[in-house]
């Protein structure tokens, strides 16, 4: 497995890698779920890159990047058995020198749910994604579902810009009682980790009324509000029955759709997302 930090020693390490290359953009702290998106690489592809590097520019003022989870020893050793062929792990500097001044935006995508609460989030994401694929030239890019509109955001960006990559996205990975796996899982201490599993009680009884015909998205929108309502340590930043790929608000669930929400279970801010289909 080979591990580079600059420019130049990824150029010489990316043109050792012959044939099909995948590659799953990390912010490391890696967990179960970034391990799936590794392995359907490894089953993919001829070649597997992980990028880990969190990006400065996708935090918020009020977003505390000094404490997001760093380990990078504990992630080179989860990765090791996959089957990695690269790893590049850039510092801040690297990737944003002094002078940057240059930024990807997608624009009605990144307006509602994530975007309205966060309101500079997507711009550091679409920019350091485009960053990566410039860098790494992979052929296909694994992304996991649980974030829903940075798939949405990213695979608009990837057809607007033309860039000849096929966006993967694959199935959220949850601990067995239904936490959607996520590295900010860290930040929760004593029974918020328990009152967490309300964001997939809320999300499966709204999935329940659907399965038994409910379509109005009001109904299934107040079903999952409803759910939050029961758990005193959730405060529900929004709650979202939307269309799957434009993530407008819907009246009536037609299509494909999104039942989406963030919520914070004490001071930690969560998010989930499940599909309709
Ligand atoms: O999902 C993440 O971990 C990050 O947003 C990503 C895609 C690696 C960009 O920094």
């Amino acid at each position: 497995m080979m591990i580079v930090s600059s420019l130049d020693e990824l150029k010489e390490a990316r043109r050792l890698l012959d044939g099909m290359v995948g590659l799953v953009p990390t912010m490391g702290y890696l967990h179960e779920g970034h391990l799936s998106l590794i392995r359907r690489a490894r089953e993919e592809c001829d070649h597997v890159a992980v990028s880990i590097f969190v990006n400065p520019t996708q935090f918020g003022a009020n977003e505390d990047l000094s404490k997001y989870p760093r380990d990078l020893e504990r992630d080179l050793r989860l990765i090791d058995p996959l089957g990695v062929d690269l790893v590049w792990n850039p510092t801040p500097e690297i990737m944003y020198p002094a002078g940057y001044q240059t930024w990807v935006e997608v624009e009605a995508l990144t307006r509602s749910l994530e975007g309205a609460m966060r309101p500079s989030h997507f711009k550091g994401v679409t920019t350091i994604v485009a960053k990566l694929f410039n860098a790494m030239q992979p052929h296909k890019a694994y992304f996991g579902q649980k974030d829903a509109q940075q798939a949405a955001v990213i695979r608009q960006m990837v057809r607007d810009l033309n860039f000849p990559i096929e966006m993967i996205v694959c199935p959220t990975v949850r601990e067995p009682d239904g936490l959607a796996m996520s590295s900010r899982n860290k930040y929760l201490e004593g029974d918020d980790r328990r009152a967490a599993t309300v964001l997939f009680r809320a999300l499966s009884a709204a999935k329940f009324a659907y399965e038994n015909g409910e379509r109005n998205a009001e109904t299934l929108r107040t079903v999952m509000k409803s759910v939050l309502a029961t758990e005193p340590k959730a405060s529900p930043q929004y709650v979202s029955c939307a269309d799957y790929d434009t993530l407008e608000e819907l009246d009536v669930v037609k299509g494909k759709s999104l039942l989406s929400m963030a919520v914070l279970i004490g001071k930690t801010r969560l998010i989930d997302n499940f599909v309709l289909k």
